[in-house]
């Protein structure tokens, strides 16, 4: 054989191996390849069923201790299989024009796209910081595309619910407690006894509520929903979208006051709401929380860890932390969970841990599997 044959033969194995098909689901292996060889780069993610394709939404990471700066934008995938991704490139891109509140450098995190029926807008709205002032500015950011992949228009970027009181807190409770929010209090309270009496909403009460680790959620009837740290991350806000779902309505609560949520997560089964979350320990894994409720502006009851398995799996939430539950389409009682292993030392490494949520005893319950395929849904995970 020439040398150009052998190189060709080469090449084309190379090409092989490269556009494997998946046929599971392998959170054991740390890459999962999109369909052209590529590592998929998409964290934080969350998904989007268009008629019968699915779009994976997520922060494009890149290399380097400093790639979890959004410097190229929100990434999208899509697929019909759930295993088998293909780059659809570049759903929102960062803006050049240092002007711009969206300028590269800044922090895009945990996007999540719905998708407007009235409108015929795809909707989706980001955790965004501004450049240079780390996790500070605590905004919400939108933007709106025709088309599912984009490009998508950025909107605007900002505190939620300024001037307006949750509907679970009045301005005259807060005031009936006597709350006093100078430093000497801070320090002697502490941030989560200050979260549980409110006193962060109060403080924030002009300028608007920070928002941080967020999800949307599209309910049966068309509402939809935010679901967001907030208070120094102290407590969950929960505030409905407007009809068109560009903005919040007033319409707004706060969620397990105290308890520190990050990363919620929310699927709904037989009429009652779920949330998987995580605690709050930067891009280091820790326990997940969930709990359940007959209404997303609560109350919540806690359900506790739902991982089983050893301690460092129960401790860690196998090294990840929940960003988005996904209903499989056309199978009632079939949600996977998605997670993201962080790989803070080159955050474009990060892996992806889906797992098929279980059912046990009335609690949303997740186990190891090295590698698994939609056929568990078949068999029944659970009650
Ligand atoms: C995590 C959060 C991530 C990111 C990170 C920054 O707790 O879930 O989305 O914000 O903190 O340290």
């Amino acid at each position: 054989m020439t040398n150009y044959l052998l190189l060709l033969c080469t090449l084309s194995a190379l090409t092989l191996t490269a556009q494997q098909t998946h046929t599971a689901f392998t959170p054991a292996d740390e890459v999962w390849t999109d369909t052209d060889g590529n590592h998929i780069n998409a964290h934080g993610g969350g998904i989007l069923l268009d008629g019968d394709t699915y779009y994976w939404f997520g922060e494009h990471k890149v290399a380097g201790s400093g790639g979890n700066k959004a410097m190229v934008g929100v990434g999208v995938y899509s697929s019909t299989d759930l295993y088998n991704w293909k780059n659809e490139g570049i759903a929102l891109k960062m803006l050049e024009d240092t002007s711009s509140m969206l300028q590269v450098g800044s922090v895009v995190e945990r996007p999540k796209v719905i998708y407007n029926d009235s409108s015929g807008k795809y909707v989706m709205w980001f955790h965004h910081e501004l450049k240079g002032q780390g996790y500070k500015a605590a905004l919400v950011g939108t933007a709106t595309a025709d088309r599912v992949t984009g490009p998508y228009t950025y909107h605007t970027s900002v505190r939620i619910n300024p001037g307006v009181h949750p509907r679970n807190l009045p301005h005259w409770r807060l005031r009936a407690l006597g709350v006093l929010l100078d430093q000497a209090e801070e320090e002697k309270l502490g941030h989560k006894e200050l979260g549980e009496i409110g006193a962060f909403s109060l403080r924030d009460h002009e300028r608007g509520q920070m928002s941080r680790d967020m999800t949307l959620f599209k309910d049966d009837d068309g509402t939809a929903y935010h679901i967001t740290s907030s208070e120094e991350n102290q407590t969950l806000l929960v505030s409905r979208l407007s009809d068109d779902y560009l903005t919040l309505t007033d319409e707004y609560y706060r969620v397990l006051p105290g308890e520190r949520n990050e990363a919620p997560a929310i699927f709904k089964q037989d009429g009652r709401y779920y949330m998987i979350s995580s605690g709050l320990t930067g891009w280091a894994p820790n326990p997940a929380r969930s709990a359940v409720a007959d209404s997303l502006f609560g109350p919540w009851t806690d359900l506790g860890n739902p991982v089983r398995g050893s301690e460092e799996e129960t401790e860690t939430t196998f090294h990840s932390q929940s960003t988005y539950i996904l209903p499989v389409a056309g199978q009632p009682d079939a949600f996977i969970f998605l997670a993201d292993r962080w790989k803070p030392k080159n955050p474009i490494d990060g892996a992806y841990i889906w797992l098929p949520l279980e059912f046990e005893e009335g609690k949303p319950v997740l186990r190891w599997r090295d590698r698994w395929d939609l056929g568990v849904f078949a068999g029944g995970v659970g009650e």
